[in-house]
């Protein structure tokens, strides 16, 4: 698999510095954790049913391409730096790309917590990445990273150095923002996927105390000269997109039911582009899922990683900025999360040259709910003859 990923301003970034002190919460939490973790070791044996359709390595079909993705994940900041809940989720998320055979696996930033890391070398990238993500089915394959506000508030080029020495060759983070694409083994369709930083374009909320004032707050909005370079690279690339299925993924969210709600700068100028070239949206940063869709872009909010589930206080008031109330598909908050017993999540995404589908898992890897397929866009407007010249060229990236 050849990597032509676009190496595009590398930078670095001012740290802020942080005075983190361990609240009573935390601690209480901590101790509850350590006596929880005996219970980590045996679990990875269970055998709960999936309703995935099993797919075993080697027989699944060569007209599709399977991934996984994940927000939020980032584990803590102490010992032992990851917490249950995301331990029990990369369990999860490990049986589902093993019955999907998945391909990759789209990191949507908060990689982190609770201020990222300070240099390349750092234990965090063993402790709460390599060693929490270790089924083989998640090893194997590459895993494309973007980074989150929390990882904004400490070094995010070390994040971005650790592309060149993680030692299972996974991590895929060579620049602020880049993209891939994809063609399925047999040469049937092609997936574009674009991966932005949303901290860049959005801000950053300085307030970082999850319990202070203010931290739900939603981002002031940005223009678009802010982040000119940035945004004028997402244009280009949608625009010189030529794949069946373009997505898009970054941190926060365009439109989010739970607690920091929707984000207006995106609203504003990601949405149109979305719609303009036929594109959907991943997100994490809220601790939710949720599934929206509105106007044939289908926005998915997979922020679960490491924990379930913020609350959704006032769905009127965070859809405010939607007319479309009926986008709202499907949401799991604090407010409902015991119907499903869920402590985290993350989603699976199947596609062939017909559809894609879109699946959401909780943390045992079942699925909680499946969108309408998603079309590829040949089928779905008036780009069809541009689209069919275009695959006479050849792929980027050529899955195995
Ligand atoms: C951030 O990380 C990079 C890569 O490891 C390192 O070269 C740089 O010195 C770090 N910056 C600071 C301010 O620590």
């Amino acid at each position: 698999m050849t990597d032509q990923s676009n190496q595009n301003h590398k930078r670095d970034r001012r740290i802020i510095p942080v005075i983190s002190m361990m609240s009573r919460g935390r601690l209480c939490f901590l101790i509850v954790m350590l006596m929880a973790s005996s219970a980590v070791a045996s679990s990875s044996d269970t055998n709960d049913p999936l309703s995935v359709p099993s797919a075993p390595l080697d027989q699944r079909p060569s007209g599709s391409i399977n991934f996984c993705a994940i927000g939020d994940w980032g584990g803590w900041e102490w010992f032992p730096y990851f917490t249950y809940a995301q331990h029990e989720t990369a369990i999860g998320m490990g049986r589902v790309a093993e019955t999907l055979n998945s391909q990759f696996v789209v990191a949507l930033g908060d990689n982190f917590y609770h201020s990222g890391v300070d240099k390349g070398d750092s234990y965090r990238f063993k402790r709460t990445f390599e060693d929490v993500y270790s089924p083989a089915s998640l090893t194997k394959i590459p895993w494309y990273v973007i980074g989150g506000n929390h990882d904004h508030y400490g070094n995010i080029t070390a994040q971005i150095a650790y592309s060149q020495d993680n030692p299972d060759g996974r991590w895929v983070f060579p620049s602020l923002y880049h993209s891939h694409s994809f063609a399925a083994p047999d040469g049937s369709f092609t997936i574009d996927l674009i991966l932005i930083d949303t901290v860049d374009l959005c801000g950053n909320n300085e307030i970082q105390d999850e319990h202070a004032e203010g931290y739900f707050d939603p981002l002031p909005l940005k223009e678009k000269s802010d982040a000119r370079e940035q945004w004028k690279w997402i244009e280009d690339q949608m625009k010189a997109s030529t794949a069946d299925y373009l997505l898009v993924g970054g941190h926060f969210p365009v439109y989010s039911a739970c607690s920091h709600g929707p984000t207006e700068t995106l609203i504003r100028h990601l949405k149109p582009l979305l719609q303009q070239y036929n594109a959907h949206y991943l997100s994490g940063h809220d601790h939710c899922m949720m599934h929206y869709e509105e106007e044939d872009v289908h926005f998915v909010l997979s922020g679960m990683g490491d924990e379930c589930c913020y609350e959704a206080p006032s769905r009127e008031h965070h859809l405010a900025l939607n007319p479309e109330p009926s986008a709202l598909k499907w949401l799991i908050s604090k407010e409902n999360k015991d119907l499903y017993q869920a402590i985290g999540g993350f989603t699976s995404f199947q596609a062939t040259s017909q559809e894609m589908k879109i699946q959401y898992h909780d943390h045992r890897g079942n699925v909680l709910f499946t969108a309408d397929p998603v079309p590829p866009r040949m089928k779905s407007g008036d780009k069809g003859d541009t689209f069919d010249q275009a695959r006479q060229q050849e792929p980027q990236e050529v899955l195995a």
